[in-house]
C-alpha cells in the first residue's frame, strides 16, 4: 500500500466516509482507515436498522388496525428475531454499498484502529501513513451508562442500543432510560413487539430539546398507545440481576420501584476521543470533551481536522457529512458553502414522527422575538384523514415584521420527510409567503405546510 496521500480520514461513519468520497471527487488521493464495518454507528448499529425496526413496528401497528380499513389480518403474532434479522440484512446491505463507494471512488481503505501521529500520520498496525494536506478526525461516538447508580451496560439485563439491535426476543417488560431520540425510538419499537415499557426521562418533558407542543403531542400518544411516561424523574438506584433490574425512581415528590426485566439505556452518547493519540498531536478538547475546532474545522494542531459528532453537537449523521464534505471543499481550495448550524434538522422517527428545524416556540419568547406561531393540525388534512393518520400538526413560528421562518416543528406522519421544504425554504431565506406560495398538490400532507404558512398569516383557509 502506497502510504503517502493527499487527505487521511480517521473514521467510516457518516462524516467520514462522506468525507471520503468528497476528497476523491476533488482529486486528491485519499486514505480512510476503519476499525470495523464501513458505514459506523449509523449504518451498523444506529440510524439505518433502527429505520428497519420502526417500519416493522409500523406494519404491526397497522396490521392491528386493518380490519377499519376493510382488511382482515386475523391474529396479528410479532417476532422481533425475524424484525432482527431483516434489519441486519437492511445494515449489511448498506455498509457494502459503502465499501462499493469506495472502490468506485478510489479510495483506500486501511483496516485497523488509527492512533494519530505527530507531523499529519496515522498508525495503523505495522503501517504508517502520512498525510500531505491534512487529517481528518471522524471517530464517532458511543453509548454510555450510569455507573454511578449502578447502571452499568451488563448487555443482558443492562443494554444499550447496540445490544438491543440484536436481541433475538423482545423482552416482556423494559425501562428506558432517557426519553432523547434513541429512548423514543426503541420504546415505540418493543412497544409495537409487545414489550411493557416504562420511559423515564430526567427532565420535565420528552423530547426536551423539541417544542413542548411536540412533547405534549408525543407523551400523549404514547401515553394513550399503553406506553407509562415518567418525566422530571431521577432513578436513585438500580440493581441488575441475572434476568431482572429493580429500580428506584423519584418523580413527583414520591419514589417508586419499578422491576422490569430489562433496562435500556438512553442517556446520551460519549465521543470516541481516547487512545487515539490527540494530546500526542496537540489535538484539544474542550470541557465537554468534544475536539476544539475553529471555523473551518480545523482542531489545536494545524493540518488536523475534526468532524461530526467528536467536533460537536448535534450529533447527527447528516451534520457531520456536510461537515466532511465543507472540510474537504476547503482543503481542495474551494469557497464552500458555509454550514448553517442552527438550519440542521433533527427527526426523530417514532410514531408519530417529530422533525424540526430552528427556534422552538419557548427559545423565541426567551429571546424576546417578535413573532406569531402559525399552525395546522393533521386531523383537518384530508390526505392524513385517507390514511388514518391525524395525529400531531404543523408549527411554523413567522417573524412578525419581516416574515422569516424562526423555526419550524412537524409531528406527524412522514414529517421526516416534510420537514425539508421548510430546510430549503430557511437556508435560502424565503419567507412564510414564499413558500406558501408555491402550489402544493391535492391531496397531500404537505398541504399542512402551506395552511400552517397561511394561519401564520391570518389566512389559514382549511379550518
Ligand atoms: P439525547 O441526549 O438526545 O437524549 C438523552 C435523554 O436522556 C435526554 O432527554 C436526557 O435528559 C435524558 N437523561 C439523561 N440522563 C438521564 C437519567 N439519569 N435519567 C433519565 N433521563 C436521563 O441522547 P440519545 O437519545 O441517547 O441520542 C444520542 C445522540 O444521538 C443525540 O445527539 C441524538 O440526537 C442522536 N440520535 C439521533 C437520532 C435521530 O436523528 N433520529 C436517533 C438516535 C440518536
Amino acid at each position: 500500500m502506497a502510504n503517502s496521500f493527499d487527505v487521511i480520514i480517521l473514521g467510516g461513519g457518516p462524516a467520514g466516509y462522506v468525507a471520503a468520497i468528497r476528497s476523491a471527487q476533488l482529486g486528491m488521493s485519499t486514505a480512510l482507515v476503519e476499525k470495523d464495518k464501513l458505514g459506523g454507528v449509523c449504518v451498523n448499529i444506529g440510524c439505518i436498522p433502527t429505520k428497519a425496526l420502526l417500519h416493522s413496528a409500523y406494519i404491526a401497528r397497522l396490521l392491528s388496525n386493518a380490519k377499519e380499513f376493510g382488511v382482515e389480518a386475523g391474529s396479528v403474532k410479532t417476532d422481533y428475531g425475524v424484525a432482527m434479522q431483516r434489519s441486519r440484512r437492511v445494515s449489511d446491505q448498506n455498509s457494502k454499498g459503502v465499501e462499493f463507494l469506495m472502490k468506485k471512488h478510489k479510495v483506500t481503505v486501511a483496516r485497523g484502529a488509527g492512533m494519530l501521529q505527530p507531523g499529519r500520520k496515522v498508525k495503523v498496525g505495522s503501517d504508517v501513513l502520512e498525510a500531505k494536506q491534512a487529517v481528518l478526525i471522524a471517530t464517532g461516538s458511543r453509548v454510555k451508562g450510569l455507573p454511578q447508580i449502578g447502571l452499568e451496560i451488563n448487555k443482558t439485563t443492562v443494554i444499550s442500543s447496540d445490544e438491543a439491535l440484536l436481541l433475538e426476543k423482545a423482552p416482556p417488560s423494559l425501562a428506558v432510560i432517557g426519553a432523547g431520540a434513541v429512548g423514543m425510538e426503541f420504546a415505540d419499537i418493543f412497544h409495537a413487539f409487545g414489550t411493557k415499557i416504562t420511559l423515564i426521562e430526567a427532565l420535565p418533558r420528552i423530547l426536551p430539546l423539541e417544542d413542548a407542543e411536540a412533547s405534549d403531542t408525543l407523551a400523549r400518544s404514547y401515553r394513550k398507545r399503553g406506553i407509562e411516561v415518567i418525566v422530571g424523574a431521577k432513578v436513585k438506584k438500580g440493581t441488575a440481576g441475572k434476568d431482572k433490574v429493580a429500580l428506584e425512581v423519584e418523580a413527583g415528590g414520591a419514589t417508586q420501584k419499578i422491576e422490569v426485566a430489562a433496562v435500556l439505556m438512553a442517556a446520551g452518547r460519549a465521543v470516541n476521543t481516547e487512545g487515539i493519540g490527540l494530546a500526542e498531536c496537540g489535538v484539544q478538547v474542550t470541557d465537554r470533551g468534544f475536539i476544539k475546532v475553529d471555523a473551518t474545522l480545523q482542531t489545536t494542531a494545524p493540518g488536523y481536522y475534526a468532524i461530526g459528532d467528536v467536533a460537536g453537537p448535534p450529533m447527527l449523521a447528516h451534520k457531520g457529512s456536510r461537515e466532511g464534505v465543507f472540510v474537504t471543499e476547503l482543503l481542495a481550495g474551494k469557497q464552500p458553502h458555509p454550514i448553517k448550524y442552527d438550519n440542521v434538522p433533527s427527526v426523530t422517527y417514532c410514531h408519530p414522527e417529530v422533525a424540526s428545524i430552528g427556534l422552538t416556540e419557548d427559545q423565541c419568547k426567551e429571546r424576546k422575538l417578535d413573532y406569531v406561531a402559525g399552525r395546522f393540525p393533521f386531523s383537518a388534512n384530508g390526505r392524513a384523514r385517507g390514511s388514518g393518520e391525524t395525529e400531531g400538526f404543523v408549527k411554523i413560528l413567522r417573524d412578525k415584521r419581516y416574515g422569516e421562518i424562526l423555526g419550524a416543528h412537524i409531528v406527524g406522519a412522514h414529517a421526516s420527510e416534510l420537514i425539508h421544504e421548510l430546510a430549503v425554504a430557511r437556508e435560502n431565506e424565503y419567507t412564510v409567503e414564499e413558500v406558501e406560495l408555491a402550489i402544493h398538490a391535492h391531496p397531500t400532507m404537505s398541504e399542512a405546510v402551506a395552511e400552517a404558512a397561511l394561519d401564520s398569516l391570518g389566512r389559514v383557509l382549511n379550518i
